[in-house]
């Protein structure tokens, strides 16, 4: 345990720059971060997360085609001008509060060479500091915001953050796996903590293993605190699995020099980079929603399935 509290977590990257073939033909002209979960681009689910945690400083990694998600968080004037002249209030209200959002930069990636270096592009705006990465089709839905949480973990270890998640069987070969270091999970200098028990140092990750050589049934998703340290790592790896720049090889390699923690969040996690994943999300989503769960769950229900 660190014995000067960290300077503080500012940034969030969020990498969108990635081509999203899961999705075609959705994804063909339209990024797969606009895609609406019942009312909200995907996307927004994430930065409402960052800045419910108390990040601000948001920068998108974008590329070809994306220019959507800039004009989503930009002030739209025709259409506020239009909400404000027909008396439109509550839309406008809707309206203004996604480009009063945030302070965001962008930073385009010009070819996707893979999660890794989409990160690496933003290193010039993050600069020599600590900061999150949240990958927005993983959308969280949580009490506590889950970068929240893995802020609380970072402020008491100063160190880098990964969250996980457990998976059964064989299902764990699709996703980066971490190896936790031999006190097997238990973080007992962290008692006071809320986390205790969730997180646990790690030395290793293994990306896409066999399940029977995966280190552990802990899957890295997509919300990351890193320490600046990571971006000489992403410089030297080179391409690994798929031709691609793969963030994973980086982590492993500063998990080798600097303590690196695994968390596991409290929420529930939604892919809805994946199709199945999509609906499901959509589904759960909406039934929460006042203004629509009870009319979609009676709709639900008379489909008698
Ligand atoms: P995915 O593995 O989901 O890839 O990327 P993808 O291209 O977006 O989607 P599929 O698998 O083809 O359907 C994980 C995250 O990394 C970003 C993506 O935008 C997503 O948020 N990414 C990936 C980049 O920003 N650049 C890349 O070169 C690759």
């Amino acid at each position: 345990m660190s014995s000067h509290p960290p300077r503080p977590v500012r940034k969030a990257v969020f990498p969108a720059a990635g081509l999203g073939t899961r999705f075609l033909p959705a994804t063909k002209a339209q990024p797969k971060e606009m895609l609406p979960l019942v009312d909200k681009p995907i996307i927004q689910y994430g930065v409402e997360e960052a800045l419910d945690s108390g990040i601000d400083n948001i920068i998108i990694v974008t590329g070809r085609g994306k220019n959507s998600i800039e004009d989503h968080f930009d002030v739209s004037f025709e259409l506020e001008r239009m909400l404000d002249e027909k008396g439109k209030s509550d839309l406008l209200a809707v309206v203004r509060e996604v480009s009063d959002m945030i302070h965001v930069a962008y930073v385009r990636q010009k070819e996707a060479l893979g999660l890794g270096h989409a990160v690496l592009t933003a290193e010039h705006l993050v600069g020599e500091e600590a900061f999150a990465v949240l990958l927005a089709d993983d959308v969280i839905d949580a009490s506590v915001p889950v970068m929240r949480q893995m802020l609380d973990v970072y402020e008491a270890t100063g160190a880098s953050v990964v969250a996980v998640e457990q998976i059964p069987g064989e299902a764990i070969s699709s996703y980066g796996v971490v190896a936790l270091a031999e006190s097997g999970g238990k973080t007992p200098e962290f008692a006071e903590h809320r986390f205790v028990g969730r997180a646990c140092r790690i030395t290793d990750v293994v990306e896409k293993p066999r399940r029977e050589n995966a280190p552990s049934d802990l899957a890295v998703v997509g919300r990351y605190i890193l320490s600046p340290g990571i971006f000489k790592h992403l410089k030297k790896i080179g391409r690994g699995a798929g031709g691609e720049i793969q963030l994973t090889d980086a982590m492993r390699a500063l998990a080798k020099e600097e303590p690196f923690y695994a968390y596991q969040f409290q929420g529930r996690r939604h892919d809805t980079g994946d199709k199945l994943g999509f609906l499901k999300a959509t589904v759960e989503l909406a039934l929460k929603r006042e203004d629509l769960g009870a009319a979609f769950r009676q709709y639900l229900n008379a489909l008698q399935l």
